[in-house]
């Protein structure tokens, strides 16, 4: 059963409801137009240099089945977060991506919100099941049109497209044909869709991510049975897991470099445990990077250096993975670039006289978060994880595939979101980011996570993680304080 408001939201998008942009769009909070070059000029009338490099990309992200809607349109297949959120009681208030923010037929406003936010980049992420609605196969020629109109239309207005080719919704089929990533056929699948997708697009995307966040779907899908397709398999099954998601990513790198029309820039966009040392001295700095390798070894360190480390192997034991040297070989093949999405120190760590030579501490009990419990707020992540992927993997290029906070916002009587709390917590971690590009941290780009609210999985709509206000029953969006921020940063290309 849908709720009230689910109704009257689809009744909107019946009366084809376009442009619902007010003019407020463009008039942000404290930011009209013509004050960001006074914002600019008084940030560099501050103490020390605050600009970014010059070629810094400023960008929002967002992924298919959490904005996009039209899930049943133009002959998309289903995917298994389709599955799982119709199971009752597994998304919060048993929301759905159905309608989602209909981006499917709104891109070309959301567009615009991008630009009047000055945006110059946009990460978003190509729908499995659309291109090929079995996963394999045929594909539909419907579901890449979407993507050629979307592309088109970030191109003409200047903002460059950044595609993320698996943001988990895996097509449905794959999961009852084979249990999904259970199986190395679905790695072979994925790696011929993303070859597919490449030809087609490559002529105008020149960056692509191949998957998204490795540990939530594998360990928090198939193993803690949190996320679609909601699975508790023991050890070594989950062990397995890992392992063929790193080999499709591996395969989908050599095939999409094989197919691409003119040469590309390919990199992964992983939720990198990070690892950020208590205190500053030598001896921890060293421990956290010791760590960051190990805890990140069935995942980002495989992908990074094409072999397990011995500590991850001995610890699994019986339960470590079936592979070969070859599947190690594609695992590691060379990237572009290290996209790493970046929320929190995962684990403060303090150098040990132990045979790991670290200890991870435990966080207090009453470390500050973000309105989500699990968002311990921890700025100087966005220092630690750039900074050990450089020293640790000697990375040319990383983007913050990700990084933002999740919030209660509430609209005032005039029509304001008032969301001081995401402007503390982006002022705080991009001070971090700053301090790392200062010191000459190759970090490319940042990807603000997200550009509008959405559907945040299994906390369906009850968590708003945008720069833009989504109003889920008229679809409207509308900027927030955070909007104006990321506005006056981006144009200015300083820490505001
Ligand atoms: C990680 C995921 O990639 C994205 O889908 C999710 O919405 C955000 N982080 C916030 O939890």
């Amino acid at each position: 059963m849908k709720s009230k408001n689910e109704t009257s939201r689809r009744d909107f998008i019946k009366l084809g409801g376009t442009a619902t942009l007010g003019l407020s769009t463009l008039h942000l909070t404290g930011c009209k137009e013509g004050e960001t070059e006074n914002v600019a000029k008084s940030a560099s009338n501050q103490k020390g240099n605050r600009r970014f490099p010059d070629d810094f990309v400023w960008g929002t992200a967002t992924a298919a089945y959490q904005v996009e809607g039209a899930v049943k349109e133009d002959g998309r297949g289903m995917s298994i977060w389709d599955t799982y959120s119709e199971i009752p009681g597994k998304i919060k208030n048993n929301d759905t991506g159905e309608v989602a923010c209909d981006m499917y037929h709104r891109y070309k406003e959301d567009v615009q919100l991008m630009k009047s936010i000055h945006a110059g980049a946009y990460r978003f992420s190509i729908s499995w099941p659309r291109v090929f609605p079995e996963g394999m196969g045929t594909p539909n020629p419907k579901g890449l049109d979407f993507y050629d109109r979307l592309i088109d239309e970030l191109l003409a207005n200047g903002i460059t497209p950044y595609a993320t080719l698996y943001h988990w919704d895996l097509p449905q089929t794959l999961q009852d044909k084979y249990g999904g990533w259970q199986s190395k056929e679905t790695s072979k699948a994925f790696a011929a869709y993303a070859a597919y997708v490449t030809e087609k697009i490559s002529d105008r995307v020149k960056h692509y991510f191949t998957l998204n966040e490795f540990y939530s779907f594998t360990d928090l899908s198939y193993g803690q049975g949190q996320l679609a397709p909601g699975l508790k398999l023991p050890q070594k099954g989950i062990v397995q897991v890992r392992h063929n998601a790193v080999l499709a990513h591996g395969m989908a790198v050599e095939a999409m470099r094989q197919s691409a029309k003119s040469p590309l820039e390919i990199g992964v966009a992983e939720n990198i445990v990070t690892a950020v040392p208590v205190m500053d001295t030598r001896e921890n700095i060293e421990a956290a990077k010791n760590a960051t390798r190990e805890l990140n070894a069935g995942l980002l360190t495989v992908m990074l250096e094409g072999k397990y480390t011995d500590k991850y192997l001995n610890s699994l034991g019986s339960d470590a993975p079936e592979f070969t040297d070859e599947e190690l070989k594609l695992i590691g093949s060379p990237l572009d670039f290290v996209g790493i999405n970046v929320y929190l120190a995962n684990k403060y760590v303090l150098a040990a006289d132990n045979e790991d030579g670290y200890e991870l501490l435990p966080h207090a009990k009453h470390h500050p978060t973000m309105a989500s419990p699990w968002h311990l707020i921890s700025p100087e992540s966005l220092y630690w994880a750039p900074r050990l992927v450089k020293e640790l993997w000697n990375a040319k290029e990383i983007y913050i595939t990700e990084n933002g906070c999740g919030a209660t916002d509430e609209m005032t009587n005039d029509g304001k979101i008032i969301d001081t709390d995401r402007v503390m917590f982006m002022k705080n971690y991009l001070t971090q980011l700053h301090r790392a590009t200062s010191e000459g941290i190759p970090v490319k780009g940042y990807f603000h996570w997200s550009l509008m609210d959405n559907f945040e999985w299994i906390f369906g709509y009850g968590i708003r993680f945008g720069l833009f206000y989504m109003d889920y029953e008229t679809l409207e969006r509308t900027p927030k304080q955070s909007a104006a921020y990321f506005k006056n940063i981006a144009k200015s290309n300083t820490l505001i």
